[in-house]
């Protein structure tokens, strides 16, 4: 039933940071898991296994590589550098400190592929024009930064060194008035207008912190998750627990029959209508079904196709105006219309506001489902502690994990503990719960440590998007172009589950008429339903 049977793994000998260092690892493995898993060098990231994000990047022989889309047999005698490796006062040491002073890792999850690149780039290129930082740092995505922090900081360190100051690089970056770099960047003698010493900062360069990926138990399980491949169906389940007898490593089959509290999660206390993992019916394509929990090999080779799930799939609600047509389908028995919820701001009479004005002008506009592609999928693990549930994993709202798994396995809040681990981009869509429901029941019902690792396929499968929209606006104004009146109306895509929707349909109302003060107003709102990925909070909401 297993794709593949496990193979044993030879011993293979890298080079890493200088020292020769055996591992067991199947030569088709990707260095990236093996520098990880295998050496614990957890320093390398991984954000897509796929050569697209540069998180992975190291040096392989002082050249920049993906470490995923190298085969750790095709690395064995090479000379592997990573983020780990360099020590005090080489290039890449420069570099760190001067990523610190330029403000250039905020999340830190690109940090340690840029400062690969980085050096790569500077021990071929001391004096790197712009265009040359650009194009030798393209491989790496950042989400955070915007990249201007980053290439400043990488132009620093040549021009430092260009000029002999890389000699004079301080021991501590931070000087004793809690600022960073060896010199202010101006004149300034106070501390308005320069560059504060990050707390975390040290970390984030060094590639000791800590990541939802990056840290468990020993023994933990592997968690992977099965996924929808239909926007709307209702499936059965055959004899789960004869595949799990006979996979060897697999311990558990999670179905919603094993959640021991309420089977439900979502942001508002009255709309918690997302199930840990559904009894039967999907509201869209990638909603969790069922968790398989084990050894890793067992998780991962066997395949979907292999579970005895019985599809039946149905016409899916694609974009609002299908979830508003008469006799659409129902996605939630509580909102009948489709609608999740209103929202609306009145001001004064908006009829009489446009007839005072000396010209209106109206428009249509849409936007459509965006994705966060923070750079660290989703990841974490859970364990029992005493009578009590520790979940450690990335999150923006580790309180409202807490309420959510409290709920979820049925036992009081103070039986649960959320350690939030380092965060590599959020963007609002780490607000919502993700690995955390899923880890908790695992652990809490098979007493072991679990851990689990989205791939980036199934963080953006599963992850809340932007709302798409579709917003018609009027505004009028007069002679002078004082506003005199604004309405609009807006429709937003909610997906499947509520997530943050209401919010965005009460915010946008408020919102619709951006910082001006305008004495007739007129905005409606609507979160809608459809079959599509849940939408929630990004960046600026709604
Ligand atoms: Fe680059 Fe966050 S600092 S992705």
């Amino acid at each position: 039933m297993l794709d593949k049977p496990e193979a044993a793994a030879p011993t293979l000998l890298l080079i890493v940071n200088g020292e020769e260092r055996h591992v067991s690892a199947h030569p088709f493995r990707p260095l990236s898991d093996t520098l990880r898993e295998g050496l614990g060098l957890m320093g390398t990231k991984v954000g897509c296994e796929a050569g697209d994000c540069g998180a992975c990047t190291v040096l392989m022989d002082g050249v920049q590589v993906c470490a995923c889309l190298i085969a750790t047999g095709q690395a064995a005698g090479a000379r592997i550098e990573t983020v780990e490796g360099p020590g005090p006062g080489g290039l890449t040491d420069r570099l760190r400190h001067a990523f610190l002073a330029h403000g250039a890792a905020q999340c830190g999850i690109c940090t340690p592929g840029m400062l690969m690149a980085a050096t790569d780039l500077l021990s071929r290129n001391n004096a790197p024009t712009l265009v040359d930082v650009e194009d030798g740092l393209g491989g790496v995505l950042c989400r955070c930064t915007g990249y201007t922090k980053i290439i400043e900081a990488v132009l620093a360190v040549a021009q430092a060194s260009f000029s002999g100051e890389a000699q004079r690089r301080p021991e501590n970056p931070v000087n004793a008035n809690g600022v960073v770099g060896s010199k202010p960047d101006h004149d300034a003698t106070g501390p308005v207008g320069q560059r504060m010493a990050r707390l975390d900062g040290l970390a984030k360069v060094d590639g000791t912190d800590l990541f939802g990926a990056d840290v468990a138990p020993a023994d933990a399980l592997w968690m992977r998750v099965v996924r929808s491949p239909h926007a709307r169906a209702t499936f059965v389940l055959g004899d789960l627990e004869a595949v799990r007898a006979a996979i060897p490593g697999l311990v558990a089959i999670l179905t919603h029959a094993d959640v021991p509290g309420e089977n439900s999660f979502g942001i508002f206390p009255h709309l918690k209508d997302q199930p840990v993992l559904p009894p039967g019916h999907v509201r869209y394509r990638g909603e969790a079904v069922l968790a398989l929990v084990g050894t890793r090999h067992a998780v991962e080779a066997l395949a979907d196709a292999a579970l005895p799930i019985r599809w039946q799939p149905e016409p899916a609600v694609i974009g609002v105006d299908a979830a508003l047509a008469e006799g659409a389908p129902v996605l939630h028995g509580f909102a009948p219309d489709n609608v999740l919820a209103r929202g609306h701001l009145r001001s004064g009479d908006v009829a009489a506001g446009h007839a005072a004005g000396a010209a209106t002008a109206t428009g249509t506009f849409t936007t459509a489902f965006v994705e966060h592609a923070y750079i660290e999928p989703e990841a974490g693990f859970a364990e029992c502690v005493g009578d009590r549930i520790e979940v450690t994993a990335c999150t923006q709202a580790p309180y409202m994990d807490l309420e959510e798994v409290a709920r979820v396995l049925g036992v009081a809040q103070d039986q649960v503990r959320i350690i939030p681990s380092a965060c590599g981009g959020g963007f609002g869509g780490k607000l919502d719960v993700s690995v955390q429901p899923l880890l908790a029941v695992a652990a809490w019902l098979l007493k072991r440590p679990v851990r689990i690792i989205y791939s980036r396929t199934e963080s953006m499968a599963s992850s809340t998007k932007r709302h798409p929209s579709r917003i018609h606006a009027k505004a009028s104004a007069d002679a002078h172009g004082r506003l005199t009146a604004y309405e609009l109306e807006g429709d937003f895509n909610t997906g499947a589950y509520a997530s943050w929707g209401p919010t965005v349909a009460n915010r946008v109302p408020v919102h619709g008429t951006g910082p001006y003060k305008v004495p007739h107003v007129w905005n409606r709102t609507r979160a809608i339903y459809t079959n599509e990925p849940p939408a929630g909070a990004f960046r600026g909401f709604g």
